[in-house]
């Protein structure tokens, strides 16, 4: 039976300075998701505050929040079958290091915070970050 979801993926800083979204797009729809739309922007600090409040309580909260607001990123509601567990892995481990051959994270990551893609973890969160984003 089929299961369409959509979740919500970002391109961060690190990979848009690099000028890898194209080769990051094209990873996604070579993986059978579809890009239902896509925005190129850049947020203030505060968006970004209430973006990863999930982790308010972590000690690399500040540093995130600073990182996505530094530069330009790109933010897409992606479709497919499964697509939150599905991009979970086509994204790869958190840490570029730990992530395996294959996945988006091992191929660009730089380090834990430049890891250059995030992905919504949950059915629930990909409703709230989706909204966050793409809601008028
Ligand atoms: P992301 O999937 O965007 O969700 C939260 C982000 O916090 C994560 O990717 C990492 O880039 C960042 N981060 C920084 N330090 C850590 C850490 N020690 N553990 C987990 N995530 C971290």
């Amino acid at each position: 039976m089929s299961n369409v979801e959509q979740t919500l993926s970002i391109i961060k800083p690190d990979a848009v300075e690099r000028n890898l979204q194209e080769n990051i797009k094209k990873i996604f729809v070579e993986n059978g998701f579809n890009i239902k739309i896509e925005k190129k922007i850049k947020i203030s600090k505060n968006e970004a505050e209430e973006f990863y409040k999930v982790h308010q309580s972590k000690p690399f909260y500040n540093e995130l929040c600073s990182y996505l607001s530094s530069g330009p990123i790109v933010v897409m509601i992606l479709e497919k079958d499964n697509a939150i567990l599905e991009n979970r892995k086509l994204m790869g481990a958190t840490d570029p290091l730990k992530a395996d051959e294959g996945t988006i994270r091992k191929k660009y990551g730089i380090s834990i915070d430049k890891n250059s893609v995030h992905g919504s973890d949950s059915v629930d969160n990909a409703k709230i970050e989706i909204d966050f984003f793409f809601k008028s």
